[in-house]
């Protein structure tokens, strides 16, 4: 039997699962470390938090399968995607990488479109300037801290930081590399044109693989400290939300998924490039090597949740500690005793600005429609209706699009949650499939290291090999209409306060 291991560095943890070759978990290991956010907007991690992490997890899961590591035929890298990481020439980390979710660098946006143009931006890079993306973070580093610029010698994002940690290549591939901004989208390489009007140097970024490739060997000092055997191949892997669709099957038309995890995505496989010219989903390159997908991003979607459960639920938390069980049970059944659609409160859920549809870093998080009937259970639920309506957001523009969409897959925790699930139906009008495994991204970049290392001939077959539908739940067309009433105040809401959001800018 081949087995094969997947590592996702994940935003609140990472988590090491090895996978026997069909797609089975054996075992599975979660390290969490903090985000900081010196200041509102601001969000930045640890790139040596991530190395000890995936160093823990690796060894544990070893460990605990009893199985010896040269079993193990290739390792796959995921994580949360955007991240600049910045390495000096001896290869020390600069500063704490600043991470997707940071919002600082709205001026930097409008440096980047001024300097390529915006229609020029959005042919090679297939979107628009992004906070979210890693190029304005680079050049906000550039402007304000211009002495840790001088000094900077590699720019990487955060699982290729671990692949430089674990075999010494300086290397990327192109899922992960498309939200950089720096790739020609749709020809799959470094954007000569885009690094030249942006004046930074090409040396600067890795080499560009296809997610399946072998991008390098376990050296020996990584070996040492991760208990994988020297040698053993690291495939190219994907970004999070690329490793998660290629783990939930997404790599054929038709199929489409939509993630509840921090934050929230609506993913589409695409045969061909498709560009939405408002920008309002990304096209990047999907791990299938020669194809491309569109996604559509909800910043705080399981965030919502969590900020929630943190702030408000301190004794739900309390009671299922007593009880051994996820504070998020009690709180989807506290959600279950009020009415659908919360007798007219709506949440948006923009804690840290909005991508999908609204590309605006200033939008704010808001309970509309309060009125003294309305308790905490309101409350949780409306924030879970939020997050559906931003889904929607997301899925009606793919639509537009003319993605066809014939199944959707839920996942990521949120997925976790059946109520959760029911809503996502209701809300969509479309039936809700859940798959055998919740492993997501993990399994997915081990599927891609199963073709990099010779277990499967392609992705498809590796996806087809291991993934199958296990649940299945139908729309209730008397919640759609009583969700479309809500939908269509929560959508008019944005744009009464987006001007109120501006005022807020510096708050
Ligand atoms: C995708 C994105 C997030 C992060 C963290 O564009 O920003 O999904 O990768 O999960």
């Amino acid at each position: 039997m081949s087995y094969l291991l997947g590592i996702d560095i994940g935003t609140s943890g990472t988590k090491a699962v090895l996978f026997d070759g069909r797609g089975k978990t054996l075992e599975s290991a979660l390290y969490e470390y903090p985000m900081y956010q010196p200041k509102v907007g601001w969000a930045e991690q640890d790139p040596e938090d991530w190395w000890k992490a995936v160093c823990y997890t690796v060894k544990e899961v070893i460990g605990k399968s009893g199985l010896n590591a040269s079993e193990i035929k290739g390792v796959g890298l995921s994580g949360q995607m955007h991240g600049a990481v910045l390495l000096d020439a001896n290869d020390n980390v600069l500063r704490k990488s600043i991470i997707w979710c940071d919002q600082r660098s709205a001026k930097e946006c409008r440096q980047i479109t001024e300097l390529v143009g915006a229609k020029r931006l959005v042919e090679l890079t297939a979107n628009p300037a992004l906070t979210g993306f890693t190029a304005s973070k680079v050049m906000w580093i550039r402007n304000n801290e211009p002495g840790i610029y001088e000094k900077t010698k590699k720019i990487m994002l955060p699982k290729d930081y671990i692949r430089f940690k674990l075999t010494g290549e300086f290397a990327t591939e192109v899922s992960d590399a498309s939200g950089m901004q720096f790739l020609d989208v749709p020809n799959r390489k470094w954007s000569a044109e885009v690094l030249d009007k942006l004046d930074i140097d090409s040396s600067l970024l890795g080499k560009v693989y296809e997610s399946p490739e072998v991008t390098g060997k376990v050296n020996k000092p990584a070996s040492e400290l991760t208990g994988l055997a020297k040698g053993t191949p690291v495939v190219g892997g994907a970004g999070d939300q690329a490793a998660g669709a290629v783990g939930n099957g997404i790599v054929r038309p038709g199929v489409i998924s939509s993630t509840i995890g921090t934050s929230g995505v609506v993913f589409a496989f695409s045969k061909d490039i498709n560009i939405d010219p408002q920008g309002r989903v990304h096209t990047f390159c999907h791990a299938v090597p020669g194809t491309w997908h569109l996604m559509g991003v909800t910043q705080a979607a399981g965030l919502s949740l969590k900020w929630f459960r943190d702030n408000f639920c301190i004794e739900e938390k309390r009671v299922a500690g007593l009880m051994g069980i996820d504070p998020y049970i009690l709180m989807d059944q506290e959600a279950e005793r009020v009415d659908a659609a919360c007798s007219g409160l709506v949440y948006l859920p923009y804690l840290m600005g909005e991508r999908t549809p609204h590309l605006d870093p200033d939008a704010r998080g808001v309970f509309f429609g309060l009125s003294a009937r309305h308790n905490k259970n309101d409350m949780i639920r409306a924030v879970m209706e939020g997050v559906v309506f931003s889904l929607k957001d997301c899925l009606e523009i793919i639509k537009d699009m003319g993605v066809a969409i014939n199944e959707v897959r839920a996942s990521g925790g949120g997925g976790r949650s059946r109520m959760w699930r029911q809503m996502q139906a209701d809300v969509f009008g479309s039936e809700i499939v859940t798959i055998n495994s919740s492993e997501g991204p993990a399994l997915g970049v081990a599927l891609l290291a199963g073709v990099g290392s010779g277990v499967y001939n392609s992705v498809e077959e590796a996806c087809e090999a291991s993934i199958e539908v296990k649940t299945r739940q139908g729309v209730n067309t008397y919640m759609t209409d009583k969700y479309g009433k809500a939908y269509g105040i929560y959508t008019s809401l944005y744009n009464s306060l987006k001007n109120e959001f501006k005022k807020l800018e510096n708050e």
